[in-house]
């Protein structure tokens, strides 16, 4: 294990990426962490990340003296290492100028340059700078406007870099990490999915003990790999509840109850809610007032179900690394819910203890995790589905028909992607059913039925997205078998808005 002390810089996820690339399981806690907590993690190398501070400000982050006591190799990037160099006794000043971007840089010999060109690029974003290294320290690497880039102190196993050997743009910077994990901290880059689930599994299982915890399962990624995960620990002391709130894609609610309850032997409720939700839905157009009551009448069925099983202590949340916002929050350990969640909404006012076994995984770890657990790969790569699913596809107001034509299209639009090995090349796709008809000819018979609308965006985190550039083919095909197998619809449009301006879903 590899300790992230994080100072509040913005690159401390990729320095968690790139070690969890050489195979070295990491944790990023705050720098407000008790020394205690720390030993007792028994970390094999420490890594102080940037941050947006001067170590002179007033409340600046810092760090006790001991740590450096601990006998444990640590790396201080940026302020870390500035901070390093502070609490040492060394000096940090203000530089005469702010180093920013590319940078060329000249390094000396040492254990964490090993392999490194002696002169290279990298990524400087600093307006600090140290001046003197403490004593102990030697320096071993500078640039035009920074002498102190970087220091060592080789018997004591501290080192400090005042650039970025974690960002991209820092040729090499992958080496210099890779040689602090294996050179100076001696690891062996072992860590694999097996091992993170042997010590989830270890972990939950002492937690919960004869518990009972609570699942509220989507269907999708996050919310399966969790519950699959806390059930191999934890066996049949866990519930998950599935509730079908009647506007999920064709097939879903069987495939969810397939998966989890005849392949895995998951204690599974599926809670057939359907018609509950297309009441409450009944005569509503405007999509925030859909949006609103399907979130609220999901927590409504969910409480009703969850009531029934008595007592429960625990809550399964598929929350990952991204969705922990709040920075320096990454240790994983229960805390008490207080509002609202992820997974489309969990009651506010019921008490539990929170079980998230993922919250240190990014999105593409969670997906390797779940192939280990073997979770079927369409599940594992679908698309991303929003909460109040074919609600808000449906544009105006939702009825069963329309979900029915909405479901046969979006069926038929996925099949076509997949069998045009597209579907992995696109972030997000999906039909829509807009409240429109149009006149159309079938035969001899003029028709006057649905248009559908086809989507597809490519995108890294949905905040903003590009309209994915179709082959014609494809899309010719797509619209000529939606138009002739799917009864009610006699029109086909393809949405070319990027994000912004446009959304990525219609409502
Ligand atoms: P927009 O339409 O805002 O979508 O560009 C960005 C991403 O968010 C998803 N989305 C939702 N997800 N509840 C959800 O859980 C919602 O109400 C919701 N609205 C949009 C959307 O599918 C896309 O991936």
């Amino acid at each position: 294990l590899v300790l992230i002390v994080d100072f509040g810089g913005q690159y401390n996820q990729l320095i968690a990426r790139r070690v969890r690339d050489c195979n070295v399981y990491c944790e990023i806690i705050p720098y407000t962490y008790s020394l205690e907590k720390i030993k007792e993690k028994n970390p094999k190398g420490i890594i102080f990340t940037g941050g947006p501070s001067s170590v002179y400000a007033e409340g600046a982050p810092k760090i006790s003296k001991e740590i450096f006591e601990m006998n444990i190799p640590i790396l201080g990037i940026c302020y870390g290492a500035q901070i390093m160099s502070h609490t040492l006794g060394g000096n940090v000043r203000r530089g005469d100028k702010r180093e920013y971007g590319k940078t060329e840089i000249n390094y000396k010999e040492s254990l964490i340059f090993k392999g490194v060109d002696s002169k290279n690029i990298t990524w400087m974003s600093h307006t600090d700078l140290i001046d003197k290294a403490p004593e102990g320290f030697e320096i071993i690497a500078h640039t035009n406007d920074c002498p102190v880039a970087a220091i060592q102190n080789e018997e004591k196993k501290l080192y400090g870099v005042q650039f970025h050997p974690e960002v991209e743009h820092s040729i090499q910077g992958n080496e210099i990490i890779k040689n602090f994990l294996f050179e100076v901290c001696n690891l062996n880059g072992s860590w694999t999915m097996d091992s993170f689930i042997d010590q989830k599994v270890k972990e939950i299982k002492e937690k919960v003990g004869d518990k009972k915890v609570l699942c509220a399962l989507s269907g999708g990624v996050d919310s399966s790999v969790a519950a699959v995960l806390v059930h191999k620990a934890i066996g049949d002391n866990l519930t998950c509840i599935f509730v079908d709130h009647g506007l999920l894609r064709k097939n879903e609610g069987d495939q969810v109850e397939q998966i989890f309850r005849k392949e895995f032997k998951m204690n599974l409720i599926r809670v057939n809610a359907q018609d509950r939700f297309l009441s409450k839905l009944s005569g509503v157009s405007e999509p925030e007032a859909k949006r609103k009551i399907i979130g609220e009448e999901f927590i409504r069925v969910f409480e009703e179900e969850s009531n029934k099983l008595g007592k429960m202590d625990f809550l399964v949340q598929g929350t990952i690394y991204p969705d922990v916002i709040e920075s320096g929050a990454g240790e994983s350990g229960a805390s008490t819910i207080k509002s609202h969640h992820n997974v489309g909404g969990i009651p506010e006012d019921i008490e539990f203890e929170i079980i998230e076994p993922l919250r240190s995984l990014f999105k593409d770890e969670v997906r390797r995790l779940g192939l280990e657990l073997e979770i079927p790969e369409y599940l594992i790569f679908r698309h991303p589905f929003p909460g109040p699913g074919l609600g808000i596809r449906v544009i105006g107001e939702v009825t069963k028909d329309k979900l029915d034509i909405l479901r046969e299209a979006d069926d038929i639009y996925m099949q076509e992607l997949k069998n045009n090995d597209l579907y992995d090349k696109i972030w997000q796709a999906f039909a829509t059913l807009p409240d429109v008809k149009t006149v159309g000819v079938m035969g001899d018979e003029r028709t006057y039925a649905h248009l559908v609308g086809l989507r597809a965006v490519t995108s890294s985190d949905g905040m903003t997205s590009d309209w994915y550039k179709m082959p014609y083919d494809v899309l010719e095909k797509i619209s000529s078998r939606i138009v002739n197998e799917v009864d009610g619809v006699n029109r086909v449009v393809y949405d070319i808005t990027s994000k912004p301006p446009g959304t990525i879903e219609w409502e």
